[in-house]
């Protein structure tokens, strides 16, 4: 089986077992301020894991859960097997399985598969991106203040680029028709690359958060980078994205404005 078949099944799989678990009792543990885990999240992950290493055997891993590269490899899977934790502990049917392929770093093929609605996103580097089988044609709306902006948390206490969230959204708000926090940065993305959003804006997150997503958004003629400019990579920790480089290039020049301003440290 190619990887992307192994991916997609992989991330069934895990999804139907997320999916079952839904409505149980689920104990929430805190692995660190704001940040939550269950007995799901691992077993979502081990089932992925052991899917993809019984495929190929010498390729890597870098999970949230615990799976770290053991040794340099050209191939390292970079996976997030519960994206939205919160919601699904909350009982908020919005979360999904992300999958990434990184050859040397860079993405090659990415996944995100939402169990809920039975939506399965892939990209494949230079091959588009799909939904459902179908090529996604992004509709791209006609102005920047048509456009819907998709948030992460604003953890402003804890955050990397302290007191970054803030202005950033208060400087965005006035140039976009609307505004949604939703809890899944894999999700958000997705939702970009198919044009329900139009941009992304998410600080303090990880490459298994996002690498599969950023590849979506870039399939589909978009961009999606760090707060820096720099492509998504094993070291990402924040994401701005869109479907529209001209709107990515907007949100850019906020992003960088509020970084420089001295008054927000
Ligand atoms: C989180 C979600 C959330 C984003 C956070 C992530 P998790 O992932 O993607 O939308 O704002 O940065 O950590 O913990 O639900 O896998
Ligand atoms: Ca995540
Ligand atoms: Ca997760």
């Amino acid at each position: 089986m190619d990887a992307l078949t192994v991916a997609i099944a992989a991330a069934r799989e895990a999804g139907a077992l997320i999916c079952r678990q839904f409505h149980q009792p689920n104990k929430v543990a805190l692995k660190g301020p704001s940040d939550i885990v269950t007995q799901v999240d691992r077993d979502a992950e081990n089932l992925i894991v052991a899917r993809i290493r019984s495929a190929f055997p010498d390729h890597q891993f870098m999970a949230e859960e615990g799976h770290a590269p053991e040794r340099d490899s050209e191939y390292l899977w970079v996976i997030d097997p519960l994206d939205g934790t919160t919601n699904f502990a909350l009982g908020i049917p919005h979360f999904a399985v992300s999958i990434a392929l990184a050859r040397r770093g860079r993405a090659v093929l990415g996944v995100v598969y939402d169990p809920v609605q039975d939506e399965t996103f892939v990209a494949e580097a230079g091959q588009g991106t799909q939904l459902n089988g179908c090529r996604i044609l992004c509709a791209r709306k006609a102005t920047m203040s048509e456009t819907a902006l998709a948030l992460g948390y604003l953890p402003t206490h804890y955050n990397h680029n302290p007191g970054l969230a803030l202005p950033i959204l208060l400087r965005l708000y006035p140039l976009v028709e609307s505004i949604r926090i939703m809890g899944s940065a894999a999700m958000n993305l997705a939702y970009v690359a198919c044009g329900r959003f139009d941009i992304c804006y998410n600080d303090y997150l990880n490459p298994w958060d996002v690498m599969a997503g950023a590849l979506l958004v870039e399939e589909v003629g978009g961009m999606a980078t760090d707060f820096a400019g720099q492509p998504i990579a094993l070291d990402t920790h924040s994401i701005l994205a869109a479907n529209d480089p001209a709107y990515y290039r907007q949100a850019f020049g906020v992003v960088q404005q509020v970084l420089a301003d001295p008054r927000r440290r």
